[in-house]
């Protein structure tokens, strides 16, 4: 399934998809990279890799989010894209684009969704003295770091931990669980029910 990967920098979660779909049993093609920022290290590994890439500079579109999306749209009509899959894409998305990619766009959050949705999550955890947290993929609704859960883990917060060290730990785990989860969407087996997802076992 031809999926795209959004991100806005580093891209070491593009870099693990792209890993596990050079794997000709993933069901997963990584067909495109996307960026809305130019020249991040992400984009270049891709070149690297011979991706295809694009970007699409969201700062061109000086907060018209609907012309922003509708550029990235054709850029994934172009590729034949199926499948998005956000990764430390850094943009809040309409709920149109959300709409159109319903159920085919997948995001990957640092923390155990539902707690601590947004930004600075390894901070706010450390903060709240929380012992467990860890990382969510789901699909994208209308909410930010809303949507059916497809897949979590969950790390211990340490007595020593600062920011630095519980988010290599927790990025870790999204270096795991993304590209199973991505696989398990792409082949079709998952089902939502209402604000749940199901994961069909192999074959079922
Ligand atoms: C990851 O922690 C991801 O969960 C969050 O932003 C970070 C992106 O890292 N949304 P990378 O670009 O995949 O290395």
């Amino acid at each position: 399934v031809p999926t795209a990967v959004l991100i806005s920098g580093r891209g070491s979660n593009m870099v693990k998809l792209v890993e596990a779909a050079r794997d000709p049993a993933y069901p997963a093609e990584i067909a495109l990279v996307l960026s809305n920022r130019a020249l991040v290290p992400g984009l270049v590994y891709a070149e690297e890799q011979g991706i295809p890439t694009a970007v699409v500079e969201s700062r061109a579109f000086k907060g018209d989010r609907a012309g922003f999306e509708a550029a990235m749209d054709a850029v994934l009509a172009r590729h034949g894209i199926e499948l998005v899959a956000l990764a430390g894409f850094m943009r809040v998305l309409t709920e149109g684009f959300v709409e159109r990619w319903q159920d085919r766009l997948i995001n990957i959050h640092p923390s155990l969704l539902p707690s601590f949705r947004g930004l600075d999550t390894h901070a706010r955890a450390l903060a709240a003295g929380v012992r467990l947290h860890g990382c969510t993929v789901h699909l994208v609704r209308h909410g930010v770091d809303e949507g059916p859960i497809l897949a979590q883990a969950a790390v211990p917060v340490l007595p020593d931990d600062d920011e630095a060290a519980l988010a290599a730990r927790v990025l870790a785990e999204e270096h795991r669980i993304y590209p199973a989860a991505l696989a398990w969407l792409a082949a079709g087996r998952v089902r939502v029910e209402g604000d749940l997802a199901r994961v069909d076992a192999p074959g079922a």
